[in-house]
């Protein structure tokens, strides 16, 4: 199949963009799209074979659900079968945004959206392209992040490419996204709203509507085996890069001395912040500023990407901080470590 890729100004696409990308999804094919988190891979939600290609050309494991992403808070009721107050609430503080609810899914939604869960997750993003794309193509869309499974988010057009190229009918390129890291995913049927999947709405904000959230503990802990995850997403190795990651959590110092003492004679490349990379002997990869966990998060799946392309096997990464959206990035880096983390303390 032979993969279109089309530019979209993200404050005025072009209407003929955005009809095609519509027209594919109408008519049953896959789309990757912009959105202010990462990009996605859409198809059309309410149709069943649609949705099954979305998991062919990720690579997608069968019992991963999807979320479906929405153009306006009006489309809540018609897709989750019960829509609570808090839901409400948080729609009215975060929406549109990086916020994904898990919420009773209604039948219109068919099972495979939601890997046969009861539940659907629902989002509604802010991006101007995603939006007008939604709403040309009039139904809800399903879409996971544009990449191969197991690699890294795509955070650019050329990242979908990357992965996807031959494989889907068309990429809309609306530019660099935003967040860099998927939406915070918040569990809302059953019990105290809980955090599965931290993101660019973080647990403070989520409290400041809601009173008490719990933060699940697969967010920032291995699951023993056999465990029941509350998102089946948070069990696979994920965002992985080729390369062995450790996080290394301590001062810059004592990690410029760790590196110094452990790197092998080839092949190691250090993840580090912004300014520091003249403290180290092997190559570095920037992901961000020490101080500004939003400038890590939109630079990490980059970075995780780089370090393939330079052919890196070791890398040693500096440890973002663990709370706001420092948690996000956290949560994605700890994956990619597959939860291989050194205190220096
Ligand atoms: O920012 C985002 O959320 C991006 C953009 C494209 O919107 N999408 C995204 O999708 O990250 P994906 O498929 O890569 O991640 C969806 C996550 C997975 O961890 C999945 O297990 C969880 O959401 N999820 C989806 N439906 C669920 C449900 N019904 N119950 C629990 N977890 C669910
Ligand atoms: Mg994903």
């Amino acid at each position: 199949m032979k993969t279109e890729l089309l530019k979209a100004n993200i404050n005025q696409p072009d209407p003929q963009t955005i009809e095609k990308a519509a027209s594919i999804l109408r008519a049953g094919g896959l789309v990757g799209i912009p959105t202010e988190t990462v990009y996605g891979l859409a198809a059309n939600a309410l149709d069943a074979q649609a949705v099954e290609k979305i998991f062919e050309a990720k690579g997608r494991p069968q019992d991963n659900p999807l979320i479906i992403h929405i153009a306006d808070i009006s489309w809540l009721p018609l897709y989750a079968a019960e829509v609570p107050e808090t839901a409400y609430a948080l729609a009215k503080a975060f929406w549109p945004g990086p916020l994904t609810m898990i919420l009773q899914r209604a039948d219109v939604i068919p099972g495979v959206v939601s890997a046969g869960l009861g539940t659907v997750a629902v989002r509604f993003p802010s991006h101007p392209v995603a939006q007008a794309i939604i709403r040309a193509a009039g139904v809800p869309l399903a879409a996971p992040s544009a990449n191969r499974s197991g690699s890294p988010s795509p955070t650019t057009a050329a990242h979908v490419f990357h992965d996807l190229n031959g494989r889907i009918d068309m990429i809309v390129d609306g530019g660099e996204c935003a967040v860099g890291v998927e939406s915070t995913v918040v569990q809302l049927c059953g019990g105290i709203p809980s955090v599965l999947r931290p993101g660019g709405i973080t647990p403070a904000q989520l409290r400041n509507v809601l009173g008490s959230v719990e933060i699940d503990p697969a967010v920032t802990h291995r699951l023993a085996p056999g465990v029941r995850v509350a998102s089946p997403g948070m069990k696979y190795k994920h965002y992985a890069p080729k390369a062995n990651v450790t996080i290394l959590d301590g001062t810059l110092d004592r990690f410029a001395d760790y590196v110094r003492k452990n790197a092998p004679a080839e092949g190691c490349v250090v993840l580090c912040f912004a300014g520091e990379e003249a403290k180290f002997d092997v190559p570095a990869v920037v992901y961000g500023s020490s101080d500004d966990d939003s400038s890590q998060a939109q630079g990490l799946f980059g970075a995780l990407r780089r370090l393939d392309e330079m052919g890196a096997t070791t890398a040693f990464a500096r440890c973002p901080r663990k709370n706001g959206v420092g948690l996000a990035v956290y949560n994605r880096l700890l994956r990619a470590a597959a939860f291989q983390e050194i205190s220096l303390e």
